[in-house]
């Protein structure tokens, strides 16, 4: 079985990353027999316009994942720019992609209405996904709720390609996991970068803590019982604790826990849990040579991948043998 997933490189990443597609892909490592993971700045040139900012949001993200214990001898890790077989399968699948199934596409039509340049990569940036996921004979691909329909558009273009063509594509299954499937950010909105609500993983600690100080919270009297369901650093925490610890959290909430000393609490319990990983990033900051190592013997291996499977996809179609 081959677990695959990507994550754009477009920002600094934030505890509904991590929580929402991070953490659960990287359970999968050691339970799979293959498991991949890319950088796609391919896809984020949709939204980052600054070569600056590529620069720094890629390297962060590879950081990031290492930091976040991503073992590269357990698992491929690479930048999608440095497979080119991505952009080559695209092209070929986006020529039998209909446009209806892109005109459905939900997560096109926030991005424009958020202001996202309507462009052309924009509108078929699923087309780009679906390579991604098909150059891999990906079985799995662990995501948030918001990709389902990538995914699924992606089973389309596969099942659409072996009706026309023969057998090519192993038909990938999204794997959501329900009970974090929308992380909250500070304001109570779904947690995304593009909102500025963001709480992020790595970064100044004050910063940080400022973030987790700035959750939105009603004005009712300090002691106040308060709705674990409806009070947002709840809502956080309990991604930290235990279904126990949950549980004896959101009594303590009920009894009057004031907002306070609940972000206070967040924010120690954020410092259990990524400490060490902060502490691992520092140190890998300062090994350039390592990182670009990384990345290439990755690139390297996933590139004997998607060139076999280019190699069946140029037969099929008729542009070799
Ligand atoms: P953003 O909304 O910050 O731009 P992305 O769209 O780049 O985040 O999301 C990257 C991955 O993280 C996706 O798999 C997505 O499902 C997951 N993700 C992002 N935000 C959240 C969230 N608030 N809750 C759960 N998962 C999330
Ligand atoms: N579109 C995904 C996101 O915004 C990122 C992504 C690109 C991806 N290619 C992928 C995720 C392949 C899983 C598999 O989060």
């Amino acid at each position: 079985m081959r677990v695959l997933s990507g994550l754009q490189p477009s920002g600094t990443m934030h505890l509904g990353n991590y929580f929402g597609s991070i953490k659960p892909n990287f359970e999968w490592l050691g339970k799979a027999d293959e498991n991949l993971f890319f950088i796609v700045d391919l896809h984020a040139l949709t939204t980052v316009r600054n070569p600056d900012d590529l620069r720094k949001f890629r390297r962060d993200a590879l950081l990031d994942f290492l930091a976040c214990g991503f073992d590269p001898a357990k698992a491929i890790i690479f930048y999608q720019s440095d497979v080119l077989e991505h952009t080559e399968l695209m092209w070929i699948l986006s020529t039998l992609t209909p446009m209806g199934l892109l005109e459905r596409a939900v997560s096109y039509k926030d991005k424009v209405e958020k202001g996202i340049s309507a462009t052309a990569g924009l509108f078929t940036y699923p087309v780009l996904m679906a390579a991604d996921i098909l150059l891999y004979d990906a079985n799995v691909v662990p995501v948030g709720k918001d990709q389902k329909q990538h995914v699924e558009m992606t089973r389309d273009i596969a099942i659409k390609f072996n009706n026309e063509f023969g057998d090519t594509f192993v038909i990938p299954e999204p794997q959501i996991r329900e009970e974090v499937a929308v992380v909250p950010g500070t304001d109570g909105q779904k947690m995304s970068k593009s909102y500025g609500n963001t709480i992020p993983i790595f970064g100044e600690e004050k910063d940080i803590k400022k973030a987790i100080m700035s959750i939105v919270t009603d004005s009712r009297e300090a002691t106040a019982p308060k709705d674990p369901d409806t009070t947002i650093t709840y809502q956080i925490h309990k991604l930290f604790l235990s279904g126990t610890d949950a549980a004896a959290l959101a009594d303590e909430y009920r009894n009057g826990l004031m907002y306070g000393e609940g972000k206070k609490r967040l924010f120690e319990a954020y410092l259990d849990a990524f400490g060490p990983m902060r502490a691992k990033r520092a140190e890998l900051e300062k090994n350039d040579d390592l990182l670009q190592q990384i990345a290439a013997d990755g690139a390297k291996k996933a590139r004997l991948i998607a060139g076999a499977t280019m190699e069946r996809v140029k037969r099929a179609v008729g542009l070799i043998g």
